[in-house]
């Protein structure tokens, strides 16, 4: 499966967000490719019932079921508004927001509980990837955020390397080291879940980190890039829509 998701995070006010969404879901029309939105949660019980061309992500669920969680959004609320996606283990919520790897593990479970796929983002730090150990860090990240997760949970994940480094930079990772980084991803899922190649290149992978019109279909070209997760260019229709067109 391809798919460009757009990771809007905390932008746009609701006009400019309705106006964006409005002409992205009625608009698009490229069947070959899964377009995925993540709004601020605020917006997606409005644009779920509008829903044509894209899905919804959201970009943040709580790791409580249910309670009194002041300001939180559950997996089940995520659910009954027909969200089918979420991303979890962004490298801005595990900074900003100290997502740990429990913290992150346990939202993977809660998300698959309650049929949502998570989005799992991943990716070294640019001391990492100087010190060479950007390898190792993808390891630790992958193991423990799918701590307890089987072969078939596995099959509604969809996997994001992002590494730090590039994200909100302008410095893209070269579509050689995305790729390099993505076979590994790709191994690592082949040896811990026991799978060949035709079950694991089913398990999409994007990129993410300063991928734009014009550096998108060298990137997207590659063997185990399956798409992208785009921030800042997603939040122009011209520029996400050619992204979108970069396969
Ligand atoms: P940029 O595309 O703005 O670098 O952001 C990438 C990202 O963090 C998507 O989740």
């Amino acid at each position: 499966m391809k798919v460009v998701a757009g990771n809007w995070k905390m932008n746009m006010n609701y006009k400019d967000a309705f106006a964006l969404f409005h002409s992205l879901n009625n608009r698009l029309n490229n069947n070959e490719v899964e377009v995925i939105l993540c709004p601020p949660s605020i917006y997606l019980s409005e644009f779920s019932n509008k829903l044509k061309n894209v899905k919804l992500a959201a970009q943040n669920v709580s790791s409580f079921e249910s309670g009194a969680y002041t300001g939180e959004i559950s997996a089940q609320m995520l659910k009954s508004i027909d969200v089918d996606y979420c991303l979890v283990g962004h490298s801005e919520r595990r900074a900003l927001f100290s997502d740990s790897s429990e913290v992150i593990n346990t939202k993977i479970h809660l998300l698959l509980e309650n049929e949502i796929s998570p989005i799992f983002c991943c990716g070294e730090s640019l001391s990492d990837r100087e010190s060479g150990i950007q390898n190792e860090i993808i390891h630790n990240q992958l193991e423990s955020g799918l701590n307890g997760i089987d072969l078939s949970q596995l099959k509604n994940c969809i996997i994001a390397y992002e590494p730090v480094w590039a994200i909100g930079t302008g410095l893209t990772a070269s579509s050689d080291q995305a790729q390099e980084m993505h076979f590994f991803i790709r191994n690592y899922l082949k040896t811990r879940f026991k799978i060949e190649n035709d079950i694991a290149s089913q398990i999409p992978i994007l990129y993410g980190g300063s991928c734009n019109a014009k550096n998108a279909s060298d990137i997207f070209s590659k063997n185990d890039v399956n798409g992208g997760l785009i921030g800042g260019a997603a939040l122009k229709e011209d520029t996400f829509s050619s992204i979108i067109q970069s396969f």
